[in-house]
């Protein structure tokens, strides 16, 4: 069949909406007419070379949709469900898997690597020219092919255009203080980036029931919007040095947990020092790749830990419908994530509002 889809050739070339072929799903494939999709800080990372991938590729992996078909041996969804996409596909035989952590599937991993399906190869393709999946998912398009354990089920009654966030922004940000630092009642939270993942942060601290939440972002409208997420102190880091603002709000001692949602060596190097003894830095942003990153080894005779994140540590069959329980709860803060809904064809100008930095999630909607 023939898709409109994003088509990215090489890093820092523009990005084109093309039709492309897109072949039936194979075993263990489902094949989504997408409803909606985000767009996420790390599909400019590619745009602009800083997160290394197969070229060419078909962007977009924060989506949601319904199934329209579904491929031999598929056993867990069928058509009509509405589904979420996320970047994780797990086969739950490798090693990894069966130790509970699907985001570290191997399978997965080799198909993020290779940016292709299961069986090493692609169902997309332009006048014959392959194209990659990027990460299996590829949803910035208005059908994609992606592997079972990538489409997670959830209720109908969870809008889908605001369903797409939970497959990158949301679990993440959640994921990061609920699955990865585990965050406690009562426990201080300071959060770096109040974008679409730092909000997140935010709100789920607020939601596990932390007691201080401080946010550092440069921009007043971030700010104010982590106010609105749930944050108790805003630190402008821009009229203030960040870490002993974090400091001051937090008893003197420093936060128990600090997550780091921006992806820069000068602010992680910052979430260290506002940590208080014995805390929990997360570096939830990524920093590009080759980068490197130096911090005071001092703090560690007080004892802190530094942790990575990979998409808060997800294990999305739990989580998402999770995530569309709270949601439906009205527990859970989505619409007003979503700054801007747009068409695929608008994306080179979206891209470029996202490079500027004053949105916080455009959402492309599909007919
Ligand atoms: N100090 C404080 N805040 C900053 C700074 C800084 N030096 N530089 C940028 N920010 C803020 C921006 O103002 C913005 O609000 O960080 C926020 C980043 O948000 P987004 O650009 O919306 O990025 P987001 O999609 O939330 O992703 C954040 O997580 O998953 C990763 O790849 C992703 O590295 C990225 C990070
Ligand atoms: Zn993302
Ligand atoms: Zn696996």
């Amino acid at each position: 069949m023939k898709t409109h889809a994003a088509v990215l050739w090489q890093p820092g070339e523009p990005v084109e909406i093309l039709e492309v072929d897109l072949a039936p799903p194979k075993a263990g494939e489902v094949l989504v007419k997408i409803a909606a999709c985000g767009l996420c800080a790390s599909d400019l990372h590619v745009v602009d070379g800083d997160l290394p991938e197969p070229m060419p590729l078909v962007l977009g992996h924060e989506a949601s949709g319904v199934v329209v078909q579904t491929g031999p041996g598929v056993e867990r969804l069928k058509k009509g469900d509405h589904v979420v996409l996320a970047l994780v596909p797990s086969c739950g035989r490798c090693r990894p898997c069966r130790e509970g952590r699907p985001n570290f599937c191997e399978v997965g991993g080799r198909m993020a690597a290779t940016g292709t399906l299961a069986d090493g190869t692609s169902r997309l393709s332009v006048n014959g020219t392959v194209l990659h999946h990027f990460n299996s998912v590829s949803s910035l398009a208005d059908y994609a092919v992606v592997p079972e354990s990538a489409a997670v089920a959830i209720r109908q009654d969870m809008p889908l255009d605001v369903a797409a966030l939970f497959g990158c922004a949301v679990i993440t940000g959640y994921g990061a203080v609920v699955n990865t630092a585990r965050v406690e009642t009562g426990a201080s939270v300071a959060v770096w980036g109040c974008g679409g993942v730092g909000l997140n942060c935010i709100q789920s601290a607020r939601l596990v029931g932390a007691a201080a939440i401080v946010a550092v972002d440069v921009s007043t409208e971030k700010l104010e919007a982590a106010g609105r997420f749930g944050a108790t102190t805003l630190v402008n880091a821009q009229a203030d040095d960040p870490a002993p603002k974090v400091r001051e709000a937090t008893g003197g001692l420093g936060a128990d947990y600090v997550f780091e949602a921006i992806g820069r060596e000068e602010t992680v190097r910052q979430a260290w020092d506002a940590a208080r003894a014995g805390g929990t830095v997360v570096v939830v942003g990524i920093i590009p790749k080759g980068q490197t990153l130096t911090i005071d080894p001092w703090h560690f005779i007080y004892e802190k830990t530094l942790k990575g994140c990979f998409l808060g540590s997800a294990r999305i069959a739990i989580d998402i419908p999770r995530l569309a329980d709270l949601y439906v709860e009205g527990r859970l803060q989505l619409d007003e994530l979503v700054s801007r809904r747009i068409r695929l064809a608008e994306l080179p100008e979206a891209f470029d509002r996202l490079r500027a930095g004053d949105v916080l999630r455009q959402v492309a909607v599909f007919d």
